[in-house]
């Protein structure tokens, strides 16, 4: 058994919430050999309404209709706050693409494919978010093949959060301006909802990030995350509330309808529509 002492508990809570609801393969491989993987995962579903695995659910649905959808715009895939997300390694559209997955915890992520046997095509590289953002990580991008002239996606899923807003708005203007970036694909958690609390069971989710050492900073509005997309130069853009896909994936909505925000936004590329 692999103890999680140490483990960014967030992190593993995701293959478990993948692994029972929607019987991911390489999610059920990943969490297997650990030590009570379940528990954040647990403590979150508990205090507000199923929220982890909804939100998981939600989400992954979401970016993979994205994904596969405008799989012909892009050649490779950078995702931002990579995590364990088994995306590159089991979605059909990605399997001939270039996947790129940077994170503050590289090396928990290494030893857990280590530990587990479980392999993945995503090439790591270590970048902190908040403040790592620069021609150093591009630097060690490249070194793994990354293109900077390539048309490239960008992926940041459950993340933005957990960084300050200035560090979000600067990290997504860099990459536009040093990559071919022709697409986004990026979730916001709600201003409306969470800054500040809008009643105890969000009061109590704060709470409980703050505990285990992920504090949320950044909440945003959809009309802010618009103004961003837009300020980046993207044409086509969707934002929608996470109770609108709720409704559709669980035929009903338990969570506020307006608890997170997912956006999808693409640049018209010439011969493309
Ligand atoms: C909730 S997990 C999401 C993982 C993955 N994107 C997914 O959806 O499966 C958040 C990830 O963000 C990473 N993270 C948190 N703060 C970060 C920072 N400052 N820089 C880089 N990564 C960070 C964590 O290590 C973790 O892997």
């Amino acid at each position: 058994m692999l103890s999680t002492k140490g483990l960014n508990l967030t992190m593993l809570s995701i293959p478990c919430v993948k692994s029972q609801q929607l019987h991911d393969p390489q999610s059920t491989k990943l969490i297997a050999k650990f030590e009570n993987p379940t528990q954040f995962q647990e403590d979150c579903d508990a205090g507000y309404d199923q929220f982890l695995s909804r939100n998981v659910v939600v989400r992954h649905r979401y970016f993979s209709h994205f994904l596969e959808q405008k799989q012909d715009l892009y050649e490779q895939l950078l995702i931002l706050g990579v995590g364990l997300d088994t995306k590159p390694d089991t979605l059909p559209c990605l399997k001939n693409k270039a996947v790129y997955g940077c994170d503050l915890a590289v090396a928990d992520i290494q030893n857990i494919y280590q530990a587990t046997g479980v392999h993945t095509q995503t090439k790591l590289v270590a970048c902190d978010l908040e403040n790592g953002m620069d021609q150093q990580f591009l630097t060690r991008l490249q070194a793994q093949g990354f293109s900077l002239t390539k048309p490239t996606l960008v992926l940041w899923e459950g993340g933005t959060f957990y960084l300050s807003p200035e560090a979000v708005v600067h990290d997504l203007s860099f990459l536009n301006q040093q990559l071919n970036l022709v697409g986004l694909l990026v979730d916001y958690m709600s201003s409306a909802v969470f800054n500040p609390p809008r009643h105890e069971k969000a009061r109590r989710q704060l709470d409980l990030v703050a505990k285990i050492g992920c504090p949320w900073k950044s909440f945003f509005t959809p009309v802010e995350i618009k103004q961003l997309d837009h300020k980046l130069g993207f044409t086509e853009i969707n934002v929608t509330a996470h109770g609108k896909i709720e409704q559709r994936v669980f035929g009903k909505v338990q969570l506020d309808e307006d608890i997170m925000y997912l956006s999808a936004a693409f640049k018209s590329v010439a011969g493309t529509k």
